[in-house]
């Protein structure tokens, strides 16, 4: 067969704002794309194919934490590909050990499992605490406690572990193994713990975000997590804690679980660690330390180029002060959104965030959808997405300014003006 070079633009567009048919995709129908094509980012701004300057409050879905094209990154990346790109996990990875010190070093885990993304970060943990139940409560079917607004990737055991049962439709039979309780609801949890307890229905883990992303911006009650800790370890059991979205600083502490004072014995990440480069880890305490040769691996998993880039984002975040810095522009956003909530209230109902993973809740009796707000928004050149049709989500870089929060809102503004 004669070899076709790819031809330079073939966005396939489904119908959002300004769309036109263009020429055929060559891509899957997974994504409902919007149609603008960026090619150029410089911190908290990108740009499209026409020259048009967006407000960037998405960040790759909570993963630009540095902004686009930083320059930290830049220069320890440029001299990593010229150093080592990628070597197999047969070998001894500096860059990997490094990256598990500072991480250890920074968090109550001892040791750390490297591998691409979140849902693969997820997959570990619930092979992890299979393993777990086996070994440490001699289960032989090891159940794992998840809760039904949860969001935790889309490979088969992460969709099985989400509880939003949208994520299954057209993919049964999901993994078994997984039972649910509602968010933030002490009996719901309570009661099901103490059922499959009492029946002899083993449970391994409980596997939970801290603040729930894609569910719609919950935020953990403390009162709740704690109970959650309490039996867990009354029980022997696993507790583990997804923070793909809420890790590496998001909320304003580097980690999701302090903002709770209740300590996982296992915590995921992803999004944010990488600042835009793929990498995925599953971090343990003393007693989960239990995998040995051979249970689980990934070919790119902690490679030398995504262990620098989330070096470089771990030292960047230290080095700039960042965490103080998110906190201060946490509070102006949060400021701005219960102002704009306010303003609108035809609109929202109420706002709910920590530093920088911000939602403004939609009324339940309105037409009007976030995705709406967020097409809104794209014509006054501010990305926004959603988080489910209730809940607008606003995920800038971590390095956003004030100026820049202060331009989102008005940006924001003036969309929900036209639409209100
Ligand atoms: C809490 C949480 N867990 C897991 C995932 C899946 O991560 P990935 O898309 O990197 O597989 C996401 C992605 O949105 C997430 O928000």
């Amino acid at each position: 067969m004669e070899l076709v070079d790819a031809p330079h633009s073939k966005c396939g567009t489904f119908g959002f704002v300004g769309s036109s048919p263009t020429a055929p995709t060559s891509l899957m129908k997974t994504y409902q794309r919007f149609p603008i094509e960026l090619v150029k980012g410089k911190g908290s701004w990108v740009w499209d194919k026409k020259g048009g300057k967006y407000l960037d409050a998405v960040a790759g879905i909570a993963t630009c934490s540095l902004g686009h094209s930083d320059k930290a990154l830049i220069k320890s990346l440029s001299k990593q590909l010229r150093k080592l790109q990628h070597v197999s996990n047969l070998y001894e990875i500096p860059e990997q050990e490094e990256l598990a010190k500072w991480l250890t070093a920074n968090s109550f885990a001892k040791s750390a499992f490297f591998c691409n993304s979140g849902a693969e970060a997820n997959e570990a943990a619930i092979k992890l605490a299979r393993k777990y139940g086996h070994i440490k409560r001699n289960i032989d079917n090891p159940i794992i406690l998840c809760s039904k607004e949860s969001f935790h990737g889309r490979t088969l055991a992460a969709v099985s572990a989400t509880g939003q049962t949208k994520y299954h439709k057209g993919f049964e039979p999901m993994v078994n193994g997984f039972k649910f309780f509602s968010y933030n609801d002490n009996e719901s949890f309570e009661n099901l713990f103490d059922e499959l307890e009492k029946t002899g229905q083993g449970i391994a883990a409980v596997l939970i975000e801290p603040i729930q992303g894609e569910g719609g911006i919950n935020i953990g009650k403390k009162s709740f997590f704690e109970l959650i800790r309490a039996k867990c370890t009354s029980s022997n059991v696993l507790l583990i804690f997804d923070e793909v979205q809420t890790g590496m600083g998001r909320t304003g502490t580097l980690w999701g679980y302090e903002q709770l004072g209740v300590e996982p014995d296992v915590f995921t990440l992803a999004k944010g660690l990488g600042g835009g480069h793929a990498i995925g880890a599953l971090l343990v305490n003393h007693q989960a330390d239990i995998f040995q040769p051979g249970d689980h691996a990934s070919t790119f998993g902690g490679n030398p180029f995504a262990c620098r880039a989330a070096l470089t984002v771990g030292r960047e975040i230290q080095r700039r002060d960042l965490l103080n810095k998110i906190k201060e522009r946490g509070k102006q956003l949060k400021e701005g959104l219960i102002k704009l909530s306010n303003k609108y209230s035809d609109i929202f109902m109420s706002t709910r965030g920590i530093g920088l993973i911000q939602g403004l809740v939609l009324n339940d009796n309105i037409k009007i959808t976030s995705l709406d707000i967020v097409k809104s928004a794209l014509k006054e050149k501010l990305l926004l997405v959603s988080a489910g049709a209730k809940v607008l989500r606003i995920v800038p870089p971590l390095t956003i300014s004030k100026k820049e929060i202060n331009e989102l809102l008005s940006r924001l503004d003036k969309c929900l003006m036209k639409l209100s």
